[in-house]
């Protein structure tokens, strides 16, 4: 709890959270042994923030960004992971299905994209799920304006193995924005791209970042990170607090 409020002081700004880790802790059993990966992490964001989480490989980053997403779950009384104030696993009464798919984007290092499907069928997917937008038309006319706006408009009926690595990826950008997100959760997305290609889409995630998209990063690379508005480190399984200039 002190650790907690200590995360809360740091913090200038003076708006609700958007999203928060509680204390959270995950362990994974490997047979018999049980390895706890996070420790008790905290970690809040405001609305408007880019912040990187900066670690080591195996620190537990893609575990905490999936915790963060909805897409695992903290160990039993680990903590909790809130989302404008409400945990997910109540969600304002919301499936968590809806939080996953509305409220949150979610971008793989590895671009997790059907293979069978083409680029415009793939980004405009979320926007099929669970009526979250009112109708096809509409996640068509989504998918449509994003995969415009990061030049893949000539490359819609592809499929994702015709493409570069930076294409894939902006198309999984694209999917994880159709149904306008209030934050976009990314791991490691420049992490499989070679360096001009990398800044390629972290300029594009700048873009998004200053059109007000809030945008939490996780990265082993202290450049990427430096392109955060706030850094922060895990280590030993606990976010603690760094800066942009580290
Ligand atoms: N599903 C899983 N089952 C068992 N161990 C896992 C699982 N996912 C991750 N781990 C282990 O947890 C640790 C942290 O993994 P991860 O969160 O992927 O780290 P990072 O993304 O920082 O490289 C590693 O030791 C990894 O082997
Ligand atoms: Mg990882």
């Amino acid at each position: 709890m002190a650790d907690h409020q200590n995360n809360l002081q740091n913090h200038s700004d003076k708006t609700s959270p958007l999203i928060e880790a509680r204390g959270v802790r995950k362990t994974y059993s490997f047979g018999a042994v049980p390895v706890e990966v996070l420790s008790g992490a905290d970690l809040i964001v405001h609305p408007g923030e880019w912040v990187a989480v900066l670690g080591s490989s195996g620190s537990g980053k893609s575990t905490l960004l999936h915790l963060l997403g909805g897409l695992d779950r903290p160990d039993k009384n680990g903590g909790e992971i809130c989302f404008d104030g409400q945990p997910i696993s109540v969600s304002h009464g919301k499936r968590l299905d809806g939080y996953r798919n509305k409220d949150i984007g979610f971008v793989f290092q590895f671009y997790h994209l059907l293979p069978e499907l083409s680029v415009f069928e793939n980004a405009m997917l979320p926007g099929m799920v669970g009526n979250w937008l009112t109708n096809r038309s509409e996640a068509r006319k989504s998918a449509s304006k994003l995969l415009d706006s990061f030049g893949l408009s000539h490359r819609l009926a592809h499929r994702p193995g015709q493409l570069s690595g930076g294409e894939r990826q902006r198309v999984a950008i694209a999917r994880a924005l159709v149904n306008s997100p209030r934050v976009l959760l990314a791991d490691e997305p420049t992490g499989n791209l070679d360096a001009k290609t990398g800044e390629g889409i972290l300029d594009l995630l700048a873009q998004r970042h200053a059109n007000g998209l809030t945008l939490i990063m996780v990265t082993h690379d202290p450049a990427v990170a430096a392109r955060a508005t706030r850094v922060v480190k895990l280590a030993n399984g606990c976010v603690v607090q760094s800066s942009a200039s580290e």
